[in-house]
């Protein structure tokens, strides 16, 4: 079995459980010395470097974090604010939480740089509820770094102040949807808003926003203390910087989290060489490659190079990299269902095709599923996600139309199977 000796980032340093002390991050880490380089540069300076890293987001669209960086207008009669999405919703998805739980201060000192960077005072973390471990890890890692004096008034003896707060949402993946986010984090309803207005123009309080993910802002201090060119060349894949984290999950030997250079693996290595192949020697019938929103790929599109661009040109996504892997004897269809009820349950109900369309998608795949389905029943269902696909106000839509939509096609032959056995063959 395969195992990535080359440089990481992060996981050298996962399930140690003295890692997320200040301590430690000072004697084996960086220490908040990238803070101290950063504070000294230009803020223009610090977002070239960002630029120059290729470093994209790390929570699902892949934007590059240099580039929004800088949307944020330099004056601004409001205050300006960060925020780092720790909603981490996505099924499949769990690399945020081991980041908040072993090595904290690599996401407070890129809160910091970030801040600095964007000319906020202010941040916040915006936690998911069901973190309950981890928002007691995070507060305690803020009060060590408040008291060090990397955070609160005149940081490292600068004119920079920058305060952070948690903030613990209360289990709804919408709010993971930035603007949902930022309605929650005011106290209201968390509906994602109508864009434009964008989080850089106008964000939490109508202020210019940036909105991050974990490990984006946690990539910031490897950035600035070796330089964005370093990052960029730790990844095997050009417009794509630095590692990756990846969780796999599913039927595979070896689940959990990987870290690999950006584009340095197809699907087929990852699965096979580095996770140790299908459980029980099975064989493998189909990848959900970016969390449960990404469309699904057939065991015969595994070739495929692991990362952004390559995935979206077989059109499927790198979404949140949570790879899910299905060995032959697993239902499709039952599968479907359970996603589909997941994005059904958590519609916002705003727009009309996804509020009523995904649940319409839910009934049609249960009937199918428990042997009550109709010819017809497939045309209804690519028929329903494509009047959602695309014509809702966030991408909950979509996360939950391509999935349906890919599954139908890629695997028609078993809801053929279901339809005309009336029953689940599997059952
Ligand atoms: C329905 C929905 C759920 C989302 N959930 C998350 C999430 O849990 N965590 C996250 O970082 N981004 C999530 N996103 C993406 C965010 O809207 C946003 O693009 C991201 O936080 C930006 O950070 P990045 O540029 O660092 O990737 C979600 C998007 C949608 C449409």
């Amino acid at each position: 079995m395969e195992t990535y000796k080359g440089e990481t980032l992060f996981i050298q340093h996962f399930k140690n459980e003295e890692a997320r002390s200040l301590d430690y991050y000072k004697k084996k880490m960086i220490g908040y010395e990238s803070a101290k380089k950063a504070l000294a540069m230009s803020q223009d300076d610090i977002i070239n470097e960002v630029k120059k890293s290729n470093l994209r987001g790390r929570g699902g669209a892949g934007f590059p974090t240099g580039t929004k960086w800088g949307f944020i207008p330099k004056q601004s009669a409001k205050p300006k604010y960060l925020v780092c999405n720790a909603d981490e919703s996505e099924p499949g998805t769990f690399k945020d939480r081991d980041i908040m739980r072993y090595t904290p201060h690599t996401l407070i000192e890129g809160m910091i740089i970030g801040g600095f960077a964007i000319g906020s005072n202010v941040g916040y973390i915006y936690i998911r509820g069901e973190y309950t471990r981890e928002f007691t890890l995070l507060n305690e890692a803020i009060d060590e770094a408040y008291k060090a004096g990397y955070l609160g008034k005149n940081i490292l003896g600068t004119q920079f102040s920058f305060d952070l707060t948690v903030h613990r949402g209360a289990g709804a993946y919408i709010c993971g949807e930035e603007t949902g986010l930022l309605n929650s984090l005011e106290g209201k309803r968390g509906e994602p808003r109508v864009k434009p207005p964008f989080p850089a123009q106008s964000g939490a309080f109508a202020g210019p926003t940036i909105v991050n993910n974990v490990e984006t802002l946690a990539s910031i201090p490897f950035i600035i203390q070796k330089g964005g060119e370093w990052f960029s060349k730790l990844s095997k894949i050009e417009k794509s910087g630095g590692t990756r984290l990846l969780g796999v999950s599913g039927h595979v030997k070896k689940p959990g989290l990987y870290e690999l250079p950006a584009g340095g693996v197809t699907l087929r290595q990852l699965i096979y060489d580095y996770c140790g192949g299908i459980l029980n020697d099975r064989k493998l019938k189909a990848v959900i490659p970016g969390g449960s929103s990404a469309p699904v790929l057939t065991a015969d599109e595994i070739d495929v190079i692991y990362d952004i661009e390559p995935l979206q040109k077989i059109g499927t996504m790198m979404g949140s990299a949570a790879v899910m892997v299905v060995s032959e004897d697993y239902c499709m269809v039952k599968l479907i269902q359970r996603i589909t009820k997941f994005y059904a349950h958590e519609s916002c109900g705003q727009c009309t095709p996804c509020r009523e369309g995904c649940k319409w998608m839910e009934d049609i795949l249960h009937r199918i599923e428990h042997g009550h389905g109709r010819e017809q029943d497939l045309a209804l269902l690519l028929s329903i996600a494509d009047n959602i696909n695309g014509k809702t106000l966030c991408a909950l839509g979509d996360a939950a139309a391509g999935p349906v939509s890919s599954f139908v096609k890629k695997f028609r032959g078993d809801f053929e199977a279901h339809i005309r056995g009336k029953k689940c063959p599997n059952a």
